[in-house]
């Protein structure tokens, strides 16, 4: 049977199994999907030592920058990106590395919550990996602006620099955030610890602002709690994106997109009862 993997360290959480084999009893693909534990400092031996029966893997934290270096070719869009979430054998036998996360965003934000980008004000809070592998994907829905917002602003102003070829896209510190804004993503890793990103308190929310947290739990995220409270009108988490970049994975290894509505149904239904 082909063989499908997710790698990350820890790994024991991931629900890429179930999405994967829920897409593959939806399309009729025959496959097996796996979680698989990449040794800290022994990710490339791993990956290379699958390969030689895999046809396709996930990556997960911490290797996204590690699969990158590891493949023999990128699309253009984990270039930019500088990360690789989706890794494919190719028929020659060589690894391609893809990035899907920022098409799995838009894709949610889009077509799942309807949020229209063009022309609209964004705001993106952090500048990590998660960041660098959206801003393309977003800036080519032709946004009014696009700030970038960091802790470390000097990271913020790194990304506004590689990206300013694609759109207008600017870097600020927390502190500096005044202007209302239509959609605010937060891909700060602060809702991890159960945080809430130092955002200025006299930012103001209008009703018509999206608010979305690239995080997702049983509960709702610091930041989806602060958004409500603030008067967003609509908060949105992170468990669609989590299942679109997952089917455009999908979509690369065996040629069928799935239908991720019902898969995102039961996402929801098993993290209630979590
Ligand atoms: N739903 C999905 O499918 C999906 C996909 C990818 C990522 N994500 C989520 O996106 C988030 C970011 O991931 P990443 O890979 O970009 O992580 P990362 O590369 O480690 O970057 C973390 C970012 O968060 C900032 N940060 C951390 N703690 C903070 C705090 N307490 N207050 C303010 N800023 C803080 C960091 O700021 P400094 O630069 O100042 O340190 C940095 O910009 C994670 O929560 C991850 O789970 C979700």
């Amino acid at each position: 049977m082909d063989q499908y993997v997710v790698f990350g360290n820890p790994i024991g959480h991931s629900k890429s199994p179930l999405i994967h084999r829920l897409f593959a009893a939806q399309t009729g693909e025959e496959l097996e999907y796996d979680t698989l534990l990449a040794p800290l400092d022994d990710f490339t031996a791993c990956a290379q030592g699958f390969f030689k029966q895999g046809l396709g893997a996930n990556v997960t934290v911490p290797f996204k920058e590690e699969a990158f270096r590891l493949v023999d070719s990128l699309t253009p869009r984990a270039q930019r990106a500088g990360a690789v979430n989706t890794l494919s054998r190719l028929a020659d036998g060589r690894l391609q590395g893809d990035n899907t996360d920022g098409a799995g965003l838009v894709r949610d934000l889009t077509v799942n919550a309807g949020v229209e980008l063009a022309g609209k004000r964004i705001l993106l809070l952090g500048a990590g990996g998660a960041v660098r592998g959206v801003l393309e994907p977003l800036l080519a829905h032709n946004p009014a602006s696009l700030v970038i917002a960091n802790r470390t602003v000097e990271k913020a102003e790194q990304l506004a620099r590689e990206f300013a070829d694609l759109g207008p896209v600017a870097a600020s510190g927390f502190s500096w955030l005044k202007e209302p804004v239509d959609l605010i993503i937060n891909a700060t890793s602060a809702s991890l610890a159960g945080e809430l990103p130092p955002i200025d308190p006299s930012l103001i929310i209008p009703g018509q602002t999206v608010c979305y947290d690239m995080m997702y739990g049983k509960e709702p995220t610091p930041f989806c709690v602060w958004a409500k409270a603030h008067g967003a009108g609509q908060v949105l988490d992170g468990l669609g994106m989590l299942a679109e970049q997952a089917a455009e994975a999908f979509f690369i290894w065996r040629g069928v997109r799935p239908d991720t509505s019902s898969v995102l149904a039961e996402l929801r239904r098993q993290l209630a009862r979590a």
